[in-house]
């Protein structure tokens, strides 16, 4: 008996503690917003980077690997990797003059992605493995909640009631609001808002850094737009859903732009 009471306890508290661990490795714009952002980069790869990109990763699409970064977070081999989906300033602070995680951010792993793919002495495998973070993380670099704020774990500790349902700022934005809509990743990419050559060229103006600062505005907003424990529902979307279309759209057309780049 005292045995069975013994393991009943033991099996608690690893349920409760495997669940503490997965909460840390949460997913990130969710499979639809990250698929979403692989499908409108392919709009606007050039022939030279859709021909490299296809031998690279053996003619898997963009959408296909987006969720790749995440597929990775359980196994421990890859935990350096954890800190690269996010970067955390201060409201008001620009990146360049943010204090940084010794660990590398999403910056830095942006960095090590592309330097990877350059380097002629990368094998093939090596390449592929960093071309699929790197569509990953230019995806996490358009959700606001993962240039959110330290304090709170980028909302992630900012509880909130989603249609009657305990869940957390930073999920609502990885894809509560997109769930809801009830649009397949092909159905937003086909849906996306019609945009001309000029605002896409004025959109895949600036770098990664820039990139981050303009997304840290919108982090500022969504913090501004819920007060913890708030009960939100339709209207949160309706007030909402159009800034997470515009991110997708913004990360889709930059991927396209650093993979353009990246393969001349
Ligand atoms: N995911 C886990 N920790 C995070 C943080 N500090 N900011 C954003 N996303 C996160
Ligand atoms: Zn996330
Ligand atoms: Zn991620």
């Amino acid at each position: 008996m005292k045995t069975f009471k013994l393991s009943y306890i033991l099996t608690v508290f690893l349920l409760i503690s495997s669940q503490l661990f997965a909460n840390d490795g949460n997913p990130d714009w969710g499979k639809t917003g990250h698929r979403t952002i692989g499908e409108i980069a392919a709009n606007y790869t050039s022939t030279k980077a859709n021909r490299e990109i296809n031998k690279i990763l053996d003619g898997q699409s963009l959408a296909l690997v987006s969720t790749f970064g995440d597929d990775i977070k359980s196994d421990s081999r890859y935990r350096n990797f954890n800190v690269m989906h996010y970067v955390n300033m201060p409201f008001g602070v620009k990146y360049e003059d943010s204090e940084k995680n010794p660990e590398g951010d999403m910056v830095t792993g942006i960095e090590k992605c592309k330097a990877v793919i350059l380097d002629k002495n990368s094998s093939k495998e090596d390449k592929a493995f960093y071309l699929k973070l790197l569509v990953h993380f230019m995806g996490d670099l358009h959700q606001p909640m993962h240039v959110g704020r330290a304090e709170d774990k980028g909302g992630n500790d900012i509880q909130v009631q989603w249609f009657g349902s305990g869940t957390n700022l930073h999920s609502v934005w990885d894809s509560k609001m997109i769930d809801g809509f009830e649009m397949t990743y092909t159905e937003l990419t086909d849906n996306a808002n019609k945009i001309s050559k000029e605002q896409v060229k004025f959109l895949q103006k600036g770098n990664i850094v820039d990139w981050v600062n303009e997304t840290q505005t919108f982090a500022v907003k969504a913090y501004e737009s819920v007060t913890v424990g708030e009960k939100l529902s339709y209207n949160y979307s309706y007030e909402n859903f159009e800034t997470v279309r515009s991110q997708l759209q913004k990360g889709g057309i930059r991927l396209a732009k650093v993979l353009n780049d990246l393969f001349m």
